[in-house]
């Protein structure tokens, strides 16, 4: 039976005949970064229905200038993390680049996501290319999400992060769609391409687009939790609404503290025993 899928009844993981049944409805729904505990309970709490343990975790957990670097190893025990501290929100886990250069291997990586971190799903970056992949997965019970547009993980061959699939070369965004769904992809993630574009792919396919910066007709949307919260030093992207200001919330309040220990203020005697 189908439910809402945001903020909707915390007796069972989301599965992926709820994010299907939801299309047909015309129930959007929002997915959201997680690479750890207390995030992972908190928007699990808060009802978001899918988690994305990103490899965008290579920039924002461990520091690096693009997500190229980040490993299996490096990603699996952040996808376990965020296992353990949900009930309600399907996992879903991304495979790191140049873990997925054949179907096999693609099995091999996600098949550690699934059995050693409790993934309920993996992303995968691209369209046309990436059929065999998908169904190799899908063939082993291996539920996935495609990833077109602007695909991260190939910065340096697209030159940058920049709007993809403009004019003409929106045709090839649409193939790729339809090749993911073909192949059994169960959604796909379109990244910073023209709104209108994802329109006509979200009407095109029958699985749930996930817009990030892919204007407001896609089935569902998608953000790094610390752009839209407003963590992510520097200027945002144009896509990225900050819905609160974390960073000087945490540096006001971490300088207080800093403060009081250095004035002797803190510990005060209602925060110390007898
Ligand atoms: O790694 C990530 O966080 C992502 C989203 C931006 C879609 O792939």
């Amino acid at each position: 039976m189908s439910m809402p899928l945001y903020g909707g009844a915390q007796s069972r993981r989301i599965t992926i005949s709820d994010l299907t049944a939801a299309k047909s409805l015309g129930d959007k729904w929002p997915m959201i970064t997680s690479y750890d505990a207390l995030t992972a309970s908190l928007f699990d709490e808060a009802g978001f229905p899918v988690l994305l343990v990103g490899d965008s975790a290579a920039m924002v957990v461990y520091g690096y200038d693009s997500t190229i670097p980040i490993t299996t190893d490096d990603l699996l025990p952040l996808v376990a993390a965020v296992v353990r501290s949900s009930k309600r929100a399907m996992v879903v886990a991304d495979l790191p680049f140049g873990t997925y250069i054949t179907p096999g291997q693609a099995v091999e990586t996600a098949t550690r996501f699934m059995k050693e971190a409790g993934a309920h799903a993996v992303k995968i970056e691209g369209g046309i290319e990436m059929q065999a992949h998908v169904s190799a997965l899908v063939t082993a019970g291996i539920p996935v999400v495609g990833h077109i547009g602007l695909r991260p993980q190939h910065v340096h061959s697209m030159g940058g992060y920049r709007v993809q699939g403009r004019g003409e070369h929106g045709a090839h965004i649409v193939a790729d769609a339809k090749a993911l769904e073909a192949a059994g992809a169960f959604a796909v993630v379109l990244e910073v391409i023209p709104a209108e574009l994802a329109r006509e792919i979200t009407e095109a396919i029958s699985i749930p687009t996930v817009g990030i910066g892919a204007g407001a007709k896609c089935d569902a949307q998608v953000i790094v939790w610390q752009d839209m919260l407003g963590l992510t030093p520097g200027k945002p992207a144009k896509f990225v609404k900050q819905y609160a200001d974390l960073r000087n919330i945490m540096m006001d309040a971490s300088r207080a503290w800093a403060q009081d220990v250095v004035n002797g203020t803190y510990p005060d005697n209602e925060h110390s025993y007898e």
